[in-house]
C-alpha cells in the first residue's frame, strides 16, 4: 500500500509537470492545462528554461581600446574639450580588450541559449573573431541610435547606453550585457521578472563606499541619488549589481522623458563627466519608485481629513506620516507646509495670516502637488530583490595572489552571473601580463567551445 501511494504521487507529479508529461506520455492531451511556467513541482529551473515567452534580444557595447584610430579619436576629443590629451586614460584599462566579449558570448550560447538575437553596438569597428553571417548578429553602429550626431564621436558609455533602446528590430524586453559579464550557469528569463511580471533589481546589500570615492562614477551616483531624493523623498539607495540588465523600450523611453534634461546631457558628453545618468541605477530606481500620480483634487481629498474644505499644517502632518512613514520626516512637512504658504500668497488671492489653505489655493501649486504624488501614489512598476547569491563581482586588482584565491573561487562555484572587470591601470607591465594570462587561462576553462558567433581559424 505504501509503495502504492509514492507511485501514484511520482505519476502525479510527473504529469503535473506539463511538458514533459506532454512528451512523455502518450494520453496527455494538447489542452493539458497545468501551466509548466508557474508550476513549481519539480523545481522552478528545470521547468522554466522550457517555457515559451516573447523573443528577447540582448545588446552588448564593444570597444577596442588598442586600435591606433581609437586612440587617435580619443586624444583628439580630448584636446577639442581641452583636457590634456591624458596618456593615461588613452591607456585606461577601462578599454582593454582581453577578448572578454568572445568568452561572454560563449557563455551567453550556453546558459542561455533562448536569447533571440545579439547586437553588438560599436563605433564601427568589428571584433576580428566575429562571424558577421551569423543571422543572429548584428552590428549597431552608435551613429544608427544617436538621435543628436553632434554628439558623436563618444566615449562615454552612458551616452551610449542611453540610446539602445532605439536599435531599429529590437524586441520589446531586452539584455543589456558589458562585455565583461559572464553567465556561468543556466539563465532563465525568471532570473530577471518573476512570474507574476515583477522585475528582479539586483543590488549592492548596502550603501558602502560607491557612492563616496572621487570618481567620475561615484558623482555621478551620487547626482542621480540627489534627482531621484528630489522626486520620491529620501532612501538609503544602494549601487546596482553588475548583473545583465532586463530593460523594456518604452519604460527607457518613459525615464528620458521624466529627465529629459539630464538624458540630453548624458547624451552630449563626449568623454565621462560626473553627472551622468549611470544606467543600471537609474534603470533600477525608476522601477522601484516611479509612482502613478494622483490628481490634485484627489490629493486634496486625501490631506484634507475632517472634511473642511481647507488644508491644515496639522492634517498635512498627520496624513504625511501615515503615509509615508519611515521616509518621511517631520521638517520635511514643515517644508511643504511653508512652500504651499509661499505659493498661495503668490498667486491671484493672497492668503491672509490665518493657518489654513482652501482647496483652490492648494491646487494652484503644481510644482509642490506633482511631487507629493509622485511620493504618495501607487507604485507603477512591481519590483522584488534579486539574490545577492545569484551574482559574482570582482574588480580584478594586479596582484598576483589575490587573483589566484578569487579565480580558484569562481571556478569551484560559478554564479549565474559573473563580472570580471579589470583593474590593471596602476601597475608595472609585467604584473599586468601575468594577471591578463590568468584571466584568459580562467575565461578559457569556464567556457572552452568556441561559440557559432565565432569565425572557424580556418576562414580566419
Ligand atoms: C604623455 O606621454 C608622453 C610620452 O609618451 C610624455 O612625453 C608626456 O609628457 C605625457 N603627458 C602627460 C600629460 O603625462
Ligand atoms: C583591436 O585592434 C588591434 C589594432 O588594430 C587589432 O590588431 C586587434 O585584432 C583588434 N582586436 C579585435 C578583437 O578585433
Ligand atoms: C561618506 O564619507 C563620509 C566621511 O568620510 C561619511 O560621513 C559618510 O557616511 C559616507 N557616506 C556614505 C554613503 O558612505
Ligand atoms: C544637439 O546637441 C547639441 C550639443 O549638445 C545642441 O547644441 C543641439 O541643440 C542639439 N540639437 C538638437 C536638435 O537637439
Ligand atoms: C481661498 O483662499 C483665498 C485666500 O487664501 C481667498 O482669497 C479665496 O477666495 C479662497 N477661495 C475660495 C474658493 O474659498
Ligand atoms: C585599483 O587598484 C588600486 C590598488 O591596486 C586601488 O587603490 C584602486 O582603488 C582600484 N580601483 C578601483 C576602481 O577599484
Ligand atoms: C601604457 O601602458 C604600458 C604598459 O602598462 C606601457 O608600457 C606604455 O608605455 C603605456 N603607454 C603610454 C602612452 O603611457
Amino acid at each position: 500500500m505504501k509503495a502504492l501511494i509514492s507511485i501514484s504521487t511520482i505519476i502525479m507529479l510527473y504529469v503535473a509537470s506539463g511538458r514533459l508529461a506532454r512528451e512523455a506520455s502518450p494520453w496527455a492531451s494538447p489542452s493539458f492545462s497545468v501551466d509548466h511556467c508557474s508550476d513549481n513541482l519539480l523545481g522552478r529551473r528545470l521547468l522554466a528554461g522550457s517555457c515559451p515567452h516573447e523573443p528577447i534580444d540582448a545588446v552588448y557595447t564593444w570597444v577596442n581600446g588598442s586600435d591606433p584610430e581609437f586612440r587617435r579619436q580619443l586624444s583628439e576629443t580630448l584636446v577639442h574639450l581641452g583636457h590634456p590629451p591624458a596618456n593615461e586614460s588613452v591607456n585606461d584599462s577601462r578599454f582593454a580588450d582581453n577578448e572578454e566579449l568572445r568568452y561572454s558570448l560563449r557563455s551567453l550560447e550556453q546558459h542561455a541559449p533562448w536569447v533571440r538575437r545579439i547586437y553588438l553596438v560599436t563605433n564601427g569597428q568589428v571584433p576580428a573573431w566575429l562571424d558577421l553571417d551569423n543571422p543572429r548578429i548584428t552590428v549597431v553602429r552608435h551613429e544608427e541610435i544617436f538621435p543628436n550626431k553632434s554628439h558623436l564621436p563618444t566615449f562615454s558609455s552612458s551616452a551610449i547606453e542611453s540610446h539602445l533602446h532605439r536599435i531599429k528590430g529590437l524586441s520589446e524586453h531586452f539584455l543589456f550585457f558589458n562585455d565583461d559579464f559572464f553567465l556561468g550557469q543556466p539563465v532563465v528569463l525568471e532570473d530577471f521578472v518573476s512570474p507574476r511580471g515583477e522585475y528582479l533589481t539586483f543590488l549592492w546589500p548596502s550603501r558602502g563606499g560607491a557612492f563616496n570615492q572621487s570618481s567620475a562614477h561615484s558623482c555621478s551616483l551620487t547626482h542621480v541619488d540627489r534627482l531621484f531624493t528630489q522626486r520620491y523623498g529620501p532612501e538609503e539607495r544602494r549601487a546596482a549589481a553588475h548583473v545583465p540588465l532586463l530593460l523594456k523600450r518604452s519604460i527607457v523611453a518613459e525615464l528620458q522623458t521624466t529627465f529629459a534634461a539630464e538624458y540630453e546631457h548624458t547624451s552630449a558628453a563626449h568623454v565621462r563627466t560626473n553627472d551622468y545618468m549611470q544606467t543600471s541605477f537609474t534603470y533600477s530606481y525608476f522601477l522601484r519608485s516611479e509612482r502613478r500620480r494622483v490628481s490634485s483634487g484627489r490629493l486634496f481629498e486625501m490631506f484634507d481629513t475632517d472634511r473642511s474644505g481647507t488644508l491644515s499644517e496639522r492634517e498635512l502632518l498627520s496624513v504625511m506620516s501615515g503615509l509615508l512613514g519611515r521616509s518621511y520626516s517631520v521638517r520635511d512637512a514643515r517644508l511643504l507646509w511653508d512652500e504651499l504658504r509661499r505659493c498661495a500668497a503668490a498667486g491671484d488671492t493672497p492668503t491672509d495670516s490665518s493657518t489654513e489653505l482652501n482647496r483652490s489655493a492648494v491646487l494652484g501649486c503644481t510644482t509642490a502637488t506633482t511631487r507629493l504624488s509622485q511620493r504618495i501614489g501607487e507604485r507603477r512598476y512591481r519590483t522584488r530583490d534579486g539574490a545577492r547569491s545569484a551574482w559574482f563581482y570582482l574588480k580584478v586588482p594586479s596582484r598576483p595572489q589575490v587573483v589566484k584565491r578569487r579565480f580558484t573561487e569562481v571556478l569551484a562555484n560559478p554564479r549565474r552571473f559573473i563580472c570580471l572587470n579589470n583593474n590593471f591601470s596602476d601597475s608595472t607591465a609585467g604584473r599586468i601580463k601575468f594577471v591578463r594570462d590568468m584571466l584568459g587561462q580562467l575565461l578559457e576553462r569556464l567556457f572552452p567551445w568556441p561559440s557559432q558567433f565565432e569565425l572557424t581559424s580556418i576562414r580566419r
